[in-house]
């Protein structure tokens, strides 16, 4: 009788042992960190009292960590590759140098972003409709949030996607200056295929076609020079 006694309140305890644990774990999650981090410019020593703040530093140390886990696979480092050798070649032509102001269109993951920074670029936008911080910001690629003629170059590998070319391309052209590039990257085609490409564009020449590899596929490359338009 004791026995049976005895076992129960050791089940009774382990119970509530439980649920002071989930509690504490649920408590624990819910706790949404705060959007900002202030702290008091007056105060000259660290408070004792661990602030929210360390929440979103912790949140953004996972970020890192996923990345840095993203970043060092084969699949992300030979896809960087093949677009380091895309724009090595455009740095040689001379169509990008360090200053160029780059903007990616249908980033993705940001791997063209991660490619031109590489080279030495200071200053590259990349957008896709879903964000990849810190290398990707969300946009709509037909209506970019940018003033009229920017950037320097503009870039597309997903223009074979787009709902609607012409307003895709005509959001590239706005967006990208007289004398700087626009390059997209297609399904590989010939002559006929990247003239159809090239009457997409409005606002700019056509300079060169050929033949790449990008992330494992064959693809067309098309380089347009962006013209002055006397409207
Ligand atoms: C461009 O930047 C890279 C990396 O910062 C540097 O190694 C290279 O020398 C620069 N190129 C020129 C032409 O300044
Ligand atoms: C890069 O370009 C953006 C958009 O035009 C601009 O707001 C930003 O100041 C530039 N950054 C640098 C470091 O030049
Ligand atoms: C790309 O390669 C295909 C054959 O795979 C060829 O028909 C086409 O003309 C090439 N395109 C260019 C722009 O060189």
């Amino acid at each position: 009788m004791e026995r049976h006694i005895q076992i129960f309140l050791n089940k009774i305890s382990y119970l509530s042992i439980t649920i002071a644990t989930l509690t504490l774990i649920i408590t624990f999650i819910i706790q949404t960190p705060p959007q900002t981090c202030i702290t008091n410019p007056n105060s000259n020593h660290k408070p004792h009292v661990k602030s929210s703040c360390d929440a979103s530093q912790r949140r953004m140390t996972t970020l890192d960590h996923k990345n840095h886990r993203l970043w060092s696979t084969n699949t992300w480092r030979k896809s960087v590759h093949s677009f380091t050798s895309l724009f090595t070649h455009l740095q040689s032509l001379k169509h990008i140098s360090n200053h160029t102001h780059a903007l990616v269109v249908s980033a993705g993951g940001g791997q063209a972003v991660m490619a031109l920074k590489e080279l030495g670029l200071d200053n590259v936008t990349g957008v896709e409709l879903v964000e990849s911080l810190p290398l990707v910001v969300r946009a709509d690629p037909h209506n970019l949030p940018y003033f009229d003629e920017v950037f320097g170059l503009g870039f597309s590998s997903f223009l074979d996607q787009a709902l609607f070319p012409v307003k895709y391309v005509g959001e590239i052209e706005r967006c990208v200056k007289a004398g700087g590039v626009i390059v997209v990257c297609v399904e590989v085609c010939g002559d006929e295929g990247v003239m159809d490409v090239v009457q997409l564009f409005r606002k700019s020449t056509f300079s060169l076609a050929e033949n790449v590899t990008l992330m494992g596929m064959k693809m067309t490359m098309i380089v347009m020079k962006r013209v002055k338009v006397f409207s």
